[in-house]
């Protein structure tokens, strides 16, 4: 804090959707902003007891405190929004949350012009691929078109530097993972933007040198989601399931495919999104013993030497250290 960017540098589905949650309580930030592609993100939550999936909404929106945002340069659905402020209802997301002026729309017919990019490339099929088409040609709606949006419209851009001015707290959401950024990922099966931090920080609307820290999550190994290289590939479905590597999509249900932790990739993530500091999740699934370990010192010999070792490849701090889905298993060096 006070201005911290979150972003995945792998491939997505690092576990952002965790390390987000646990600093929106812990570091008890004014405002929470969203930025990424839109609705093909699903970010998964565990706080008290609870699963929560969520594609539109900040992660952030278990601190009740926080005013939540979501900057111009994501896509809505309203359907897939207003289900979630229901399934939110408990923490009075509805309240809370603004909406930028210019967030891009997204129409069924842009889920139908998905299903063929789906075939194609391995598509979410949520529509956010064809509806930033359209948003070049300058044709997509926005979120002043949408009579239903009006009463949460806001200027993010504006807010965030009001807070900025103010001296407030800011926590700013990344999605998506640096290897499926339109112009540094494995082209052409990525996004339909750049997910990297300085587009994150575009999206909302805040210039870089208002940043105090950029945290790029990665998984302890790598996960992806359709089709495209993966280096070092673990084919074996078997030994996926002993070694508990098996995932599926939040919002596909695919399988996701699985690889061992990629030092190279790793690198280029912190350099591209200028990282100054990394977070690692699910440990516990590398070394049992460390699930739910909260002190450093408390963690298995053999995951501190795999942590010190990754820490020497990446050449930035792994600060936060994820050993379970609950936001309180966390190990937090900052
Ligand atoms: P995108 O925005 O779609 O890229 O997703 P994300 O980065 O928010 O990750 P997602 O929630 O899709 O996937 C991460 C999965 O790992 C979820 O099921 C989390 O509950 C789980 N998870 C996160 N951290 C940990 C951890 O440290 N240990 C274990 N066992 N599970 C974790
Ligand atoms: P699209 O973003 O739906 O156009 O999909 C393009 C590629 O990005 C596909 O390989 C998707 O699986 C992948 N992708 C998009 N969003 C996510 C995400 O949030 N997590 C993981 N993969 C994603
Ligand atoms: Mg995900």
């Amino acid at each position: 804090m006070p201005v911290t960017v979150v972003v995945g540098g792998f491939f997505g589905d690092e576990g952002k959707g965790k390390i987000l949650s646990y600093l929106a309580i812990h570091d008890n930030p004014d405002i929470v902003a969203r930025g990424g592609v839109g609705p093909n993100a699903g970010h998964t939550v565990v706080y008290n007891g609870r699963e929560y999936k969520l594609r539109q909404i900040p992660s952030g929106f278990i601190n009740p405190k926080a005013r939540l945002l979501i900057g111009p340069g994501v896509l809505v659905n309203p359907k897939v929004l207003f289900e979630e402020l229901e399934r939110t209802k408990e923490f009075n997301v509805s309240s809370r949350l603004g909406i930028d002026y210019q967030v891009g729309i997204i129409e069924e017919r842009h889920i139908k012009m998905d299903q063929e990019l789906k075939k194609e490339i391995g598509t979410t099929g949520t529509g956010t691929g064809p509806a930033n088409a359209e948003r070049a040609l300058r044709k997509l709606k926005v979120g002043r078109d949408i009579e239903e949006l009006k009463p949460r419209l806001t200027d993010v851009p504006g807010e965030l530097h009001k807070a900025v001015e103010e001296n407030k707290s800011i926590l700013i959401e990344g999605t998506q993972g640096t290897f499926l950024s339109l112009y540094h990922g494995t082209y052409p099966y990525v996004t339909s933007k750049d997910v990297t931090a300085p587009s994150i920080l575009a999206d909302v609307g805040l210039g870089p040198r208002f940043v105090d820290d950029v945290v790029v999550v990665f998984k302890s190994y790598v996960t992806r989601v359709g089709p495209g290289p993966l280096d070092n590939e673990i084919l074996d479905e078997e030994e996926i399931k002993r070694r508990g590597m098996e995932e599926y999509g939040t919002v596909t249900g695919r399988h996701r495919r699985v690889a061992p932790f990629n030092k190279r990739l790793a690198r280029r993530a912190v350099m591209l999104n200028g990282a100054t500091m990394a977070a690692i999740t699910k440990l516990d699934v590398l070394f049992p013993k460390a699930r739910g370990v909260t002190r450093y010192e408390d963690l298995p010999k053999e995951a501190k030497e795999r942590l010190e070792d990754i820490e020497d490849a990446i050449g930035v701090p792994i600060k936060l250290i994820s050993t379970g889905p609950d936001v309180h298993e966390i190990i937090d060096l900052r």
